[in-house]
């Protein structure tokens, strides 16, 4: 088990990019998380390429993007380009998963797959030898600040029973209204590593929020 954070992007002061990023570069912080959204596969529109680019070049992290779009598949040499070590993209958006998945492989990024709250692991089933990780979504995704949906701690459990069965090597994220009421739950559940926005963003400290995600 890990036990990372990665802090979501999404919930920081967009009009200081620049300091928000530092703070996480002088946190316990693993990777940084960053939500693509484009508005069709969930209701909203939140930031694309030139912010991954510019958070590349501010970030001493791994980035790990969370595609939230219609034919992720279109834009994935994009994304390496623009700075991304892993790429996520979701189930439900992606027709041909394992060329897609071949296909991140290809540009030497990491690859993920990410499920709805309504999207069973069982159809990880056939690919869940060629990832590297599952992203479990414990809100609908579009948006930060949303109620954690209480099913995903069996859903973590049937994942990593899944990935024992099946001998692969993917780690399990947990993906929305993660709290330090909840990540030590999720990490015993199985998590290896917590997104969370609104909890370390919205914090008055957000290192020493972080530090609380990992404090078990
Ligand atoms: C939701 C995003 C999340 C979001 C998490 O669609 O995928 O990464 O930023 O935000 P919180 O931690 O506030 O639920
Ligand atoms: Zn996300």
């Amino acid at each position: 088990m890990q036990q990372y954070i990665a802090p979501s992007l999404l919930a920081a002061d967009f009009t200081n990019l620049k300091e928000e990023i530092s703070k996480i570069n002088n946190s316990e912080a693993d990777w940084l998380h960053m939500d693509i959204m484009d508005g069709v596969f969930v209701p909203n529109i939140s930031f694309g390429l030139p912010i991954v680019k510019a958070a590349k070049q501010l970030s001493t992290k791994p980035l790990d993007v969370h595609l939230m779009i219609v034919q992720p598949e279109k834009y994935i040499e994009d994304f390496k380009e623009a700075g991304a070590d892993l790429l996520n993209v979701h189930y439900e958006a992606s027709l041909h998963l394992n060329r897609t998945i071949t296909k991140i492989h290809n540009t030497g990024m990491k690859a993920g797959v990410t499920l709805n709250p309504h999207t069973p692991v069982s159809v990880l089933e056939e690919i869940i030898c060629e990832l590297d990780l599952v992203l479990i979504m414990s809100v609908n995704p579009g948006f930060g600040g949303q109620d954690f949906i209480e099913n995903s701690y069996s859903k973590i459990s049937r994942l990593k029973e899944l990935i024992e069965r099946k001998n692969s090597k993917a780690l399990i994220e947990v993906d929305g209204g993660v709290t330090s009421k909840n990540s030590s739950a999720l990490f015993k559940a199985g998590a290896d590593i917590l997104v969370a926005g609104s909890f370390i963003f919205n914090s008055s400290d957000p290192v020493e929020a972080i530090k609380k995600l990992k404090e078990q």
